[in-house]
């Protein structure tokens, strides 16, 4: 009988220790983090809180929101310069117009007798949140990430990062944002 109980158990034992150094494994931290930067997924980011939002127009035609950790919030709120340990994430969707909400404006506009040229309009004019592009992120070690103003960047679409040419663009493109801290996005209260 304790001979039943206790082989699982060091099966599962077993298991558990396998789990945990492959997904520690240099080589499966490699396989996830960005190139040229080293940087991965935050775990919890989805439920930072907000700094601002932004649409980019056609062709992109996405809908942005940028997202702090608690570092970056509190230096945003408090105006000061962002510590290390501050990260920034902007996760983009594909603006796609809602039927469901255009409806339901359509016709308040006619109720309230909107001419038609106006109603027309309001057809296409609720986007939301549709199918998400890809996630960005901009994370400060000043010593680690010396030689780009002190962050780190990088992209990742569908959980996977993306490659070394797009993360060769990041830096330099942040660069007009130099006495901003290379950050462009301000604080939208
Ligand atoms: C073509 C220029 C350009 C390139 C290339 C670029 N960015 Fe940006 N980035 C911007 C601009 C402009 C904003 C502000 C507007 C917005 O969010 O779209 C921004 C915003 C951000 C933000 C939100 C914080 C902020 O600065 O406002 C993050 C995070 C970010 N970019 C990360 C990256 C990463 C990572 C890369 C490379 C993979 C990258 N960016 C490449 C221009 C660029």
């Amino acid at each position: 009988m304790r001979r039943m109980t206790f082989l699982p158990m060091v099966v599962a034992t077993v298991a558990g220790v396998v789990a945990f150094t492959s997904r520690t494994s240099p080589r499966a931290a490699a396989q996830d983090a960005a190139p040229i930067y080293g940087v991965i997924i935050p775990p919890g980011y989805r439920d930072w809180r907000m700094i601002s939002v932004a649409h980019v127009g056609e062709p992109v035609n996405d809908l942005r929101v940028k997202l702090g950790n608690d570092m970056a919030v509190k230096a945003y709120q408090e105006a000061r310069p962002f510590p290390d340990g501050a990260i920034i994430a902007r996760l983009a969707y594909r603006a796609v117009t809602s039927e469901e909400n255009n409806k339901v404006f359509r016709a308040a506009a006619e109720q309230r007798g909107l001419p038609a040229e106006q109603i027309e309009k309001l057809l296409v004019a609720s986007s939301v949140a549709g199918p998400p592009t890809n996630v960005q992120f901009m994370v400060k070690d000043s010593k680690k990430y010396a030689s780009t103003g002190g962050w780190g960047f990088a992209q990742f679409t569908d959980g996977k990062p993306d490659g070394e040419a797009v993360h060769k663009t990041c830096f330099a493109c942040h660069a007009p944002a130099k006495d901003r801290d290379f950050v462009f996005t301000s604080y939208a209260r």
